[in-house]
């Protein structure tokens, strides 16, 4: 099992941390009143300093000097695709029915990806319209982070959405894989590629296409999963208006037997002999099962570590559930949201949903739901939301942050 954690301290700008008092270096990125954490991403470089002419004695000038830099949410954007799978719709194919699915998941409709259409089609339109909240110009991008399990190519489909989005500079493109934990991942490095390689304007996309990997005979996860792209334009700032608060990301591969869609056994075993010899050379090619779940399995972990990892996050932010405007959890399962909101204690109101329509998309929900939830005017600037990621892997984490 393997964890990461780090913290930089908020400036009160939220209404609900307006209030609070803060007496920490928050240009430094260190909170006094909270454990310092064994990682801390809160600077853009760490210079010497030669200042033998100012005063200073040899051990002091070589002390690191941080210098803070912040980065903040600036812009967001989503895409689904058009073909809409109903729960009635599917109940002409498997043995399930609108209610059954309703009742234990909150899902009524899925978007699926049909015909020619592409993943990358869809992270490229959410892609432009986060540039466009932002008023970035694609020009001016440096980094995108693709946060997928399901890419277009194998061997990653980031620098596809580089090309079509006409970034002229050259900007470093690449993907992340953590399934549902993806854009969670890919906010925190965004955040870590702004404070220590200073970089500029990072798109972070979560997209998802788990309709391919759908075993669409098998009720017990085809009545899940959708298609879906979103993003956010995560962009430098000056430390203290900095808007990534806190973060608490795990993994553990003994969880993998819970969920998984694998590389096929059948296909292994004719790469390699029974005694070691190259049988069955060249070997046939490769592809991943459909999803494997343990669903009474995955809602147990669910249940249990996110609502600690929230807590964990926010509490490396010096924050509390209180504090929070918005509860932004993976749209996996409204009764998993349910169950995590009533551990955190916060209010149904102050939770965002949008699986209704969309059921689990995978790295593409929690940019879908924030999207909608900033375009339709819920999420507003100064806003603190804490988002929460957990899925295959098993992975899972949250992340504190500001929008705006
Ligand atoms: N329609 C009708 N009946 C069904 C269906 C269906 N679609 N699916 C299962 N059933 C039946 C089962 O056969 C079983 O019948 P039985 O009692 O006669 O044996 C009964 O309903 C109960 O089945 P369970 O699997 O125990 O149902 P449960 O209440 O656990 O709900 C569900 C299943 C919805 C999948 C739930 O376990 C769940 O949501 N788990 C979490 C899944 C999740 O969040 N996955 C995240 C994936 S993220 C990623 O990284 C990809």
């Amino acid at each position: 099992m393997a964890n990461a954690s780090g913290f930089v301290s908020p400036p009160v700008q939220s209404p609900r941390l307006r209030n609070l008092h803060f007496s920490g270096f928050y240009r430094s990125g260190y909170y006094p009143f909270v454990r310092i954490p064994t990682r801390v991403f809160c600077c853009r470089a760490v210079e010497s300093v030669e200042k033998h002419a100012s005063g200073l004695a040899p051990s002091e000038s070589r002390a690191p000097r941080l210098v803070s830099r912040g980065c903040k949410l600036v812009g967001s954007g989503s895409a689904v695709p058009n073909l809409q799978i109903s729960n009635d719709d599917l109940a002409k194919f498997v043995e399930t029915s609108d209610e059954w699915i309703s009742v234990r998941t909150g899902i009524h409709n899925r978007r699926v990806l049909s015909g020619k259409d592409r993943l990358t089609g869809l992270a490229v339109e959410a892609a432009k319209r986060a540039l466009q909240m932002a008023q970035v110009d694609a020009d001016d991008v440096d980094l995108v982070l693709l946060c997928t399990s399901t890419p277009d190519d194998l061997f990653g489909s980031a620098p596809q959405i580089q090309s079509a989005l006409g970034c002229k500079r050259n900007p470093l493109a690449y993907d992340i894989t953590a399934a549902c934990s993806g854009f969670v991942l890919g906010l925190v490095s965004a955040a870590c590629h702004i404070r220590g390689g200073g970089f500029q304007n990072v798109l972070v996309i979560g997209a998802d296409a788990l309709s391919r990997y759908v075993d669409w005979t098998d009720r017990g996860t085809c009545i899940l999963f959708g298609d879906a792209a979103g993003a956010v334009l995560v962009q430098a700032c000056d430390g203290s208006e900095d808007g990534l608060f806190g973060f608490d990301l795990h993994s553990d591969g003994d969880g993998q037997k819970h969920l998984n869609a694998g590389i096929k056994d059948d296909e292994i075993e004719r790469v390699v002999g029974t005694n070691g010899s190259v049988v069955g050379f060249p070997p046939r090619r490769s592809s991943y099962s459909c999803i494997q779940m343990n669903g009474k399995e995955v809602f147990r972990f669910a249940v249990r570590s996110v609502p600690q990892s929230i807590e964990s996050a926010l509490a490396k932010a010096g924050l509390t559930g209180s504090n929070l405007d918005w509860l932004l959890l993976h749209q996996a399962n409204q009764r998993i949201i349910d169950a995590v909101a009533t551990r955190l204690e916060i209010p149904p109101e102050r939770v965002i949903s949008n699986l209704a329509n969309y059921g689990n998309t995978s790295a593409a929900s929690i940019p879908l739901a924030l999207d909608e939830a900033v375009r339709s005017g819920k999420v507003q600037s100064g806003h603190t939301i804490a988002v929460a990621g957990f899925g295959a892997g098993l992975t899972w984490g949250s992340t504190i942050v500001r929008w705006g």
